[in-house]
C-alpha cells in the first residue's frame, strides 16, 4: 500500500511510518518541522535526542532496507503542493496526524488559540479538499481525541462515535436514530477536533470519502519495536508543562526525583494507549477502511482507563517517587468517572499492552536513561484555561 503520513515527524507520527514501512509498505511523510519549531519556541526539548529527518531516513534504510520519502511542507498552507503530490503519487491511505495536539499550548494566549484553529482546521480541510480535487479513492485516517466527548457521562459507556437516540414525531411515531456523540470539548486544541467531526462527516456523505477518525486516548510509553531498533530512530517524549501528557510527565518527574504534580485532586479519569498500540492501531484501520459511501467509520482507540491521582500512585511506587498535588490549570470538573467502549480494535485484534506490564520498562529504559537531559524548569504547567486562573488574580476575580 502506499501510504502518506502527514505529521510523520510527530511523537505518534514517527514510530507508525516505521512501522507500516517495516511491514513494506511505501511510506512517505509530509511534515512542515512546526512542532521542533515550537520546542525552540518553549525554549524546551524532547527528553530523548531525536535526531534531524535527514538522520532518521538514513538510519531506518541502513536498519531495515527500506526508503521513507520527506516532503516538508505545511498542510494547511500549500494547497497545491499537497494536492500535486497526491496526484503524482496516488496513495492508496493518507494518516492525518498534522495538527497542533497540545491542550495547554492552545490555550496559552489568544494567539495560540488563532494558531491552533487556523492550523488545525486548514490542515484538515486541505486534505479533504485535496482527495476530492484529485478524483481518487484515497483511505484518510485521522487522529482524533476521547477529548470530543468530554470527560462525563449519564452513566453509560461511551460508544464509539455514534449516540443511538430515539425521538417522537408529531404524529406520535417514534424514530431510532444515531448521531454524532454530542462534543464537549475542555479547551480550543479539542474544540478543534470536534470540527474536523463535521469535516469528516459532510464529505464523507456529500463526496462519499473513504473515513476512518480514531478518538484516541492519551499516549504513553517511547519505543516500538522500530525505534528500538537503533539509537538514531528514538521518538521524541515530551515532558514540558505544555506538551508533557500527564503519564509520560510522572515518569521523567519521578527519574530526576521531581515530585510528581497531580492538578487539583486528581480526580481526573481519563483514557490511556500505549504507543505500540497506537501504530498496530493504525495499521489495523488501514486494513480495514469504510465502504464507499459509508458514514465516517469512528473507532475509540485506546486499552485503559485510570483517574490521574491512582496513576500517581502507581509511578510513585515503582520509582519510590513523592507526589505533590498543585492547583489545577485547566477548568475541568475535580472528580469525573469515564467509561468507554473499544470493541472494534479488539475485535480486529488488538491485543493491549497494559500498564502494569509496561511502565517499570519506560522508567528504566526511558525516563532514567535521559533524565540527564531534563530541564526542571520546564517542568510546570503554567497556561492556564481562564484569565481568573491567572497568578496574581484574587479569589472570584473574573
Ligand atoms: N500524543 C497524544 O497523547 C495524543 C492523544 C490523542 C490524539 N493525538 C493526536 O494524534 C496526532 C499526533 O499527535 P502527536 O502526539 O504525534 O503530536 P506531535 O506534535 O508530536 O506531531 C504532530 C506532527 O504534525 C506536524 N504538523 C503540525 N501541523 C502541521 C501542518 N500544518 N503541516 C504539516 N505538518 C504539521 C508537526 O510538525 C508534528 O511533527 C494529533 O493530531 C493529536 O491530536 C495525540
Amino acid at each position: 500500500m502506499k501510504v502518506f503520513i502527514l505529521g510523520g515527524d510527530g511523537f505518534c507520527g514517527w514510530p507508525t511510518s516505521l512501522h507500516l514501512s517495516n511491514l513494506g509498505h511505501d511510506v512517505t511523510i509530509i511534515d512542515n518541522l512546526s512542532r521542533r519549531n515550537i520546542d525552540n519556541e518553549l525554549e524546551a526539548g524532547s527528553l530523548t535526542p531525536i535526531q534531524y529527518m535527514g538522520t532518521r531516513q538514513k538510519a531506518w534504510k541502513e536498519v531495515s532496507g527500506h526508503d521513507i520519502r520527506f516532503e516538508r511542507l505545511d498542510v494547511a498552507k500549500n494547497y497545491h503542493r499537497l494536492l500535486t503530490l497526491i496526484q503524482d503519487e496516488k496513495p492508496d491511505a493518507i494518516v492525518h496526524f498534522a495538527e497542533q495536539r497540545a491542550a495547554p499550548y492552545s490555550m496559552k494566549s489568544s494567539a495560540h488559540k488563532r494558531y491552533t484553529v487556523d492550523n488545525n482546521l486548514n490542515a484538515t480541510h486541505n486534505v479533504l479538499a485535496a482527495i476530492v480535487e484529485s478524483g481518487l479513492d484515497v483511505h484518510l485516517a485521522h487522529l482524533g481525541t476521547m477529548g470530543v466527548y468530554g470527560y462525563g457521562t449519564a452513566g453509560m459507556k461511551i460508544p464509539e462515535g455514534y449516540l443511538p437516540v430515539e425521538v417522537t414525531t408529531d404524529d406520535g411515531t417514534r424514530v431510532r436514530q444515531e448521531i454524532l456523540y454530542p462534543a464537549n470539548p475542555g479547551s480550543i486544541y479539542h474544540m478543534t477536533k470536534t470540527q474536523d467531526q463535521l469535516f469528516f462527516a459532510y464529505y464523507a456523505k456529500n463526496d462519499h470519502l473513504r473515513i476512518t477518525d480514531l478518538h484516541q486516548g492519551i499516549v504513553w510509553g517511547t519505543h516500538t519495536p522500530e525505534t528500538d531498533q537503533d539509537e538514531r530512530l528514538v521518538n521524541r517524549f515530551d515532558y514540558d508543562g505544555d506538551y508533557g501528557t500527564v503519564l509520560n510527565r510522572f515518569l521523567m518527574q519521578a527519574a530526576v526525583g521531581y515530585p510528581l504534580t497531580v492538578h487539583g485532586t486528581g480526580g481526573q479519569t481519563r483514557a490511556f494507549i500505549h504507543i505500540r498500540d497506537t501504530v498496530r492501531c493504525i495499521q489495523i484501520a488501514l486494513e480495514n477502511p469504510p465502504e464507499k459511501g459509508e458514514r465516517v467509520k469512528i473507532l475509540n482507540q485506546m486499552t485503559e482507563t485510570h483517574r490521574v491521582r491512582d496513576l500517581a500512585k502507581i509511578v510513585a511506587d515503582i520509582a519510590d517517587a513523592e507526589i505533590a498535588y498543585v492547583d489545577n490549570p485547566r477548568n475541568e470538573d475535580p472528580e469525573n468517572e469515564l467509561h468507554v467502549q473499544n470493541d472494534l480494535f479488539l475485535d480486529l485484534g488488538l491485543e493491549p499492552t497494559t500498564l502494569e506490564a509496561g511502565l517499570l520498562e519506560e522508567v528504566t529504559s526511558v525516563a532514567r536513561k535521559y533524565a540527564h537531559r531534563a530541564d526542571r524548569a520546564k517542568i510546570p504547567a503554567t497556561a492556564t484555561w481562564t484569565e481568573r486562573q491567572k497568578p496574581g488574580v484574587p479569589p472570584g476575580d473574573d
